[in-house]
């Protein structure tokens, strides 16, 4: 591809450029000042008296902090969940719910806000919550340096301040995913959608990190140094590592640091201790620092091994699952930040006019490069490459280079004039004419580095989705007298950008043609059925409820629930749930919109008689944040002898799938500890949460485990699973299920059902009980689960004369789950059992039933309704539509709903 130059654009200006901010952006102001007029803070003064010599007067110009906003108010979203102690900007986009915070600012105010971006526009991202540390601990806040050194120490923030040089350099962090949601509209990736404005840039003031190692004395074969964090999650304290070598090198400025911009660090990044490495992906930047270790392997953290990594891109997010090998080689490991670029304005949706005054536009944007190399070149295309347009690039972190190497600020050293490295983002320009706009159908851009590496036309993809580097493509479009612009994606779920318009019109993001119809491609649009929506409020209904009053009703009597921020009485509800009266206390004084999404049309229908009113704003919020809290599995350390807990999700570790057949697996959990059971009745179910990866929407399903309600510090959950095949799109959860990797935690919650077994023949179905002679137990699939677990406990109780029918229907001898199982149990069970597999596509040799489970079946079987007091009850669990032919079969022989119990 040719190289060539716009008639009406200059050559790029000397990359010593005086200009220290994005040009041309619609909100201009000047950071840039006289270092002389410095009124330095505290610890500057502090520092400057002990070990660093006053600064001379000088005129250097370089550029300072935009000013931040006073630290006062918690936002009411963030009051009820562990971050209740953390002031935030509203303006920040939140990528994955309300908790954990991880957020980005909209790109053109983080464009605005110049070369340096203030705390409160910062990208965030936290793995959990965030550590609480008051003001008057900051200086006691104690690290260590340990593992494979001669001399291991703990240092406190006070002795790093007094004891050790500062330097204040000018960083840009970049967050791995930045530009993901691209990565997500083409293939769902296993990370949530990050826009364009996953970076920003600071003065971060603290110690080099050579300094403190030559103080602890690294021993021969040490080759890593590792970080770990305050912060504990659900696999551990967050921790990864770096290269000794890079640690040791001044070249690579690796810091840690306790100012950002000359303020304490903001509790989000990291106060008051972190570590700062410019050039790498941010998740090497560990925050609240509490440990450092040197070692001869990389990090073992969780956290080092399945995150930040680039696995091949044939990997994919259910095969990610069970690669364990991969996701630990190192070679895939993220450290320096590749070549990447975006442009800022136009903004998405922005228009200019075709027939206004201004005879061209400025285009502009951002470019980075990674492990200290710098921008060389930036390149605009109006024709998809065919040729390319040089642009203007500004290097606003060469004007510290011109100041003195001892010019200090916020009490640190610059030391940044002899470096080459390059630690900051850069910012391009171009003038473009409005006509040559007018022509064209998109402005791409592209950047290349010192090294010659610019950045690719074509995505790769990959299953964390991260260090995304395509060109970056806005689209014109022709509007009468006017050109709209529109960028790939807007961040988080918040819909808009040429991508999810071209694929939702069935185009392919992958043929390299960003989608559009290439001659001969088909398309692969698939029609969406229209969604029925079903009123769920009765609209008479006017109260406004607190969470006050919701709260008073958070018990057994009088259960009000929320859903979607309106109130119900669940008191008229406790008999007919499916879930039984324990779904319902379970929830009460709750928000029970997750729960409710898996609620049938019937059950939706029923709501408006439940309605009773309608929380304030500021209760919705509270209660949607809290309801997050309560699921922190960290904030309780207590050992409880039981798992389940009818009200508050609990997290159990995911520690062993076993393949049972091509869709089923036997999922272990860890509970909590290994004395603990799981505390699940007989015949009832629990809740499973996750969260789709991608946009964060909870995923819930019932489930009822396979293993023996005794059993201690596991859970096995069968499961089938159902794959997207090209005809038909497969099962959310059990998909997403099969993509977890071992280590990773599941939510749970329970127990859930109407039914009981309490053995010997007797039995509670809501509030009353029953005596059962016989169960006819009728299940297809994976629905012999909850059967299984009432048939065991008839045929391991000696004592217990129940006799039981089982008709198991399934396509295959190999879809029958539980065979082996259950034949066991028949074992010296002979007079009480019953068991019939009927398959619906057997193979030639089987000899048992055929066909599914059919009015013959159930005719030859089950027979007509006997008389009252017969005693028989018939279990029924299986696929939606089995259930309902069974429901209308049985009925035509006479069998009353009250005698057939639907799992
Ligand atoms: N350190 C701890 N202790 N916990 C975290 O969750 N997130 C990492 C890194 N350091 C993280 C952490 C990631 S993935 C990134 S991108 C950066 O912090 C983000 O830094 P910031 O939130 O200050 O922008």
């Amino acid at each position: 591809m040719e190289v060539v130059r716009s008639s009406s654009v200059a050559l790029p200006k000397p990359q010593t450029s005086v200009l220290a901010l994005p040009p041309t952006p619609p909100a201009t102001a000047s950071h840039s000042r006289d270092v002389s007029s410095d009124s330095d803070s505290d610890t500057e003064r502090e520092v400057r008296g002990s070990r660093n010599a006053p600064s001379p007067v000088k005129s250097t110009a370089y550029p300072l902090p935009p000013k931040s906003r006073p630290d006062t108010t918690v936002l009411p979203e963030d009051l009820k969940t562990p971050d209740r102690h953390v002031p935030r900007d509203s303006r920040l986009i939140r990528l994955t719910g309300i908790h954990p915070f991880n957020t980005e600012a909209p790109l053109s105010e983080l464009y605005n806000e110049g070369f340096l971006t203030s705390k409160d526009l910062h990208f965030v991202r936290n793995h959990g919550h965030v550590p609480n540390v008051e003001d008057d601990e900051v200086l006691n806040w104690e690290f260590s340096i340990e593992g494979m050194v001669e001399q291991p120490i703990k240092l406190t923030l006070a002795d790093l301040l007094k004891d050790f040089d500062q330097v204040t350099y000018p960083i840009t962090l970049v967050c791995a995913g930045n530009r993901r949601k691209e990565q997500n509209v083409v293939r769902k990736t296993k990370g949530f959608s990050w826009g364009a404005a996953g970076l920003s840039t600071a003065l971060w003031t603290g110690v080099v990190i050579g300094d403190l190692l030559k103080r602890a004395i690294p021993k021969r074969g040490a080759r890593y140094v590792c970080f770990e964090g305050a912060d504990k999650l659900p696999n551990g304290y967050y921790g990864t590592s770096v290269k000794l070598n890079w640690a040791m090198d001044p070249n690579r400025g690796i810091l840690v640091a306790h100012k950002m911009n000359g303020e304490t660090l903001h509790p989000d990044h990291g106060k008051p201790l972190r570590v700062v490495v410019p050039g790498q992906i941010g998740g090497r930047s560990v925050k609240w620092l509490k440990k450092i270790t040197v070692t001869a392997a990389p990090s073992d953290n969780w956290y080092h091994i399945y995150d930040n990594r680039v696995l091949p891109t044939m990997v994919d997010p259910e095969m990610s699952a069970n690669l364990p090998e991969t996701w630990k080689d190192e070679r895939y490991a993220i450290y320096d930040l590749n070549t990447n670029s975006a442009t800022c304005y136009p903004e998405h949706g922005e228009k200019v006019s075709t027939a206004g005054a201004a005879n061209s536009y400025a285009v502009r944007g951002y470019a980075y490069a990674g492990g200290g190399k710098r921008v060389t070149r930036v390149e605009i295309t109006l024709n998809k490459g065919k040729t390319w347009l040089l642009a203007n690039i500004a290097y606003p972190e060469d004007e510290y280079r011109q100041a003195p190497d001892d010019d200090t600020l916020y009490g640190g050293r610059l030391d940044v004039s002899w470096r080459e490295s390059c630690f900051c983002w850069c910012f391009w320009h171009l003038d473009i004419p409005i006509d040559s706009l007018a022509q064209a159908d998109d402005i791409m851009v592209r950047a290349m580095d010192e090294s010659m590496m610019v950045q690719p036309r074509d995505m790769y993809w990959s299953v964390l989705g991260m260090l995304n580097n395509p060109w970056f493509r806005v689209v014109i479009h022709k509007e009468a007298h006017e050109l709209r612009f529109e960028h790939p994606t807007q961040p988080a779920l918040m819909p808009g950008g040429w991508m999810e318009r071209v694929k939702k019109a069935g185009g392919n993001l992958s043929n390299g043609f960003w989608g559009e119809s290439v001659k001969g491609e088909e398309t692969t649009a698939t029609e969406q059925e229209p969604a029925i929506e079903i009123c769920l409020v009765n609209k008479e209904v006017k109260r406004i409820i607190t969470i006050e009053e919701l709260r008073q009703h958070g018990g057994e009597t009088e259960p009000w629930f929320v859903i979607n921020g309106e109130v119900y009485d669940g008191t008229q509800y406790l008999e007919g749930h499916p879930g039984g009266a324990t779904s319902i206390f379970g929830a009460a004084g709750q928000d029970a919109s997750e729960e409710f999404f898996g609620y049938s049309e019937n059950a939706k229908a029923m709501m408006p008689d439940y309605h009773i009113g309608t929380l304030d704003e500021v209760s919705r919020a509270i209660l949607s944040s809290g309801e997050v809290a309560s699921t922190d599995a960290t904030d309780n350390e207590e050992a409880r002898p039981i798992f389940l807990q009818s009200k508050l999700w609990t997290k159990a570790i995911l520690s062993a799938k076993t393949r049972l057949s091509s869709d089923t697996k036997i999922f272990t959990f860890d509970l909590e500890h290994p004395s603990q059971t799981a505390g699940l009745p007989v015949g009832k179910h629990l809740m499973m949460r996750l969260r789709d990866p991608v946009t964060r929407e909870a995923i819930i399903r019932s489930y009822t485990p396979i293993s023996d309600i005794n059993g201690q510090g596991k859970l096995h959950v069968l499961v089938k699973i159902y794959y997207d095949t090209p005809e038909c799109k497969g099962g959310r959860m059990t998909q997403a299920l099969d993509s977890i990797p071992i280590g990773h935690f599941v939510d749970f919650k329970g127990p859930t059902g109407r039914f009981e077994y309490l053995g010997r023949g007797m039995c509670s179905i809501g509030a009353t009980q029953r005596k059962v002679k016989r169960f006819i137990m009728i299940c297809g699939g994976s629905g012999i689960t909850p059967i299984f677990q009432v048939l065991r406990a008839v045929m391991k109780d000696s004592e217990d004369p129940t006799r039981c029918l089982v008709l198991d229907g399934n396509r295959t001898e190999e879809d029958i789950l539980l065979r082996a199982e259950i034949d066991d149990l028949k074992t010296g069970n002979e007079h009480k059992l019953t068991l019939l597999h009927t398959l619906s596509q057997p193979e030639a040799s089987w000899t048992g039933p055929r066909g599914r489970i059919d009015a013959r079946l159930l005719e030859k079987e089950v027979g007509p309704y006997a008389e009252p007091g017969s005693d028989d009850l018939v279990l029924i669990c299986g696929p939606a539509p089995m259930e309902k032919s069974v429901h209308a079969i049985l009925g035509k022989l006479g069998w009353k709903d009250e005698d057939l119990m639907f799992f």
